[in-house]
């Protein structure tokens, strides 16, 4: 995957501007607050998923105008594609190949990236809700039928709890839990499936990569904690404490995954250079494995990570990125040392000017 050319009009501060990238690694640097990672949110939105910094469609949009574009022209599949995103009217719509699409998430599958911010190191040290968002969205993009699968599940599960809500009150429909409970169990089990599978696949590169990052000097493991072993016989056997709480207590929306780094919980014990090298290390075992199942290597986005990392690290990462095209964005232009072609821009007050 290789974006052969960007450009933005009024995506937040970025007013107007046009990048043509290198294949390998691309630096932009430039002070505070000048649009650096903005420019990468945007790269970002052609995955088909939203804002990497949680925002609404509308904060995308340069205050004061109603519209946002941005074009991309990428090289995938030994092709050259175009698409294009529009934001308007608190919407985001896409087009791909010349091809309106139904929604943005219509991209999902076609464009891949992988992004690494210092807001990521949230994936280790919050609660499990980010753990299953990070297996989701990657499954998202390499398992097609994954997104409609899970939407079903938490469908499910709406109406699961609705249902239990209404039970104190109406002691008769008591009896149609048993059909829920089928239900959500049948596609529960399911995402757990893929999800396992995944964590498996992830497990060998995360431990080989952490080793790296960390100079073979600690060991990263991580497993996959599910909440329930048979999820129907959870789900049957929680019917009341669950009625009385008014939500589900078991299945895949309160599973986990445990990470370890040399044995203990890398969310309670890890240093924050420990937890910021076991994100970077999920990420980039993320990348390996789209590569695995797709033939294409994702766009590496590090949203300034580097100035964080000694030089032996950045020396890992940069050449363990080897073959992806890759944007780093960073405060100096010497704070990332430059091992293979690549070009420079600096970002200025919203304006990129190429080095
Ligand atoms: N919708 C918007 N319209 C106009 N400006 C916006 C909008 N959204 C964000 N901005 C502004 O864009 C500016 C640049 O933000 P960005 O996060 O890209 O900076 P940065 O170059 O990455 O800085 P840092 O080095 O601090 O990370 C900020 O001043 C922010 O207020
Ligand atoms: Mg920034």
């Amino acid at each position: 995957m290789i974006i052969q050319h960007l450009e933005v009009k009024n995506y937040r501060n970025l007013q107007y501007g046009v990048i043509i990238p290198q294949n390998g690694i691309n630096i932009i640097y430039g002070k505070n607050a000048q649009g650096k990672t903005n420019l990468l949110e945007a790269v970002w939105l052609f995955t088909g998923g939203r804002s990497f910094r949680g925002a609404k469609d509308s904060d995308l949009i340069l205050h004061g105008e109603n519209r946002a574009e941005i074009n991309l022209d990428f090289f995938s599949g030994e092709r050259g594609q175009t698409a294009q995103i529009f934001i308007e009217s608190g919407r985001r719509n896409a087009v791909l190949n010349g091809v309106a699409q139904k929604s943005a998430s219509g991209l999902i599958g076609k464009f891949f990236s992988v992004v690494f911010s210092p807001e990521h190191i949230a994936l280790v040290r919050e609660g499990p809700s980010l753990r299953r968002d990070f297996m989701d969205a990657a499954l998202c993009q390499i398992r097609p039928g994954y997104a409609a699968l899970l939407s079903r599940y938490n469908h499910t599960l709406v109406q699961r709890n609705t249902l239990l809500k209404d039970i104190p009150r109406h002691a008769e429909l008591m009896d149609t839990l048993e059909i829920w409970d089928e239900k959500l169990a049948a596609y529960g089990e399911t995402v757990v499936r893929g999800r396992m599978e995944y964590i498996e696949s992830i497990r060998e590169p995360v431990k080989e990569i952490y080793a790296g990052i960390s100079n073979h000097e600690e060991a990263i493991d991580l497993n996959y904690q599910k909440s329930a072993d048979d999820l129907k016989q959870a789900l049957k056997a929680a019917r009341r404490e669950d009625v009385a709480a008014g939500h589900t207590s078991v299945g895949p929306h309160r599973d986990d995954i445990d990470i370890t780094i040399d044995r203990r919980s890398a969310r309670a014990f890890g240093s924050q250079g420990q937890k910021r090298s076991a994100v970077l290390a999920l990420k980039l075992a993320e990348a390996e494995l789209l590569f695995r199942r797709t033939g294409e290597r994702p766009v590496i986005l590090l949203d300034d990570v580097m100035s964080e990392l000694d030089s032996g690290r950045q020396d890992y990462l940069l050449n363990h990125l080897n073959s992806c095209q890759v944007f780093i964005t960073c405060c100096e232009p010497g704070a990332v040392k430059q091992l293979r072609e690549g070009a420079l821009f600096e970002m200025d007050g919203g304006t990129l000017i190429k080095k």
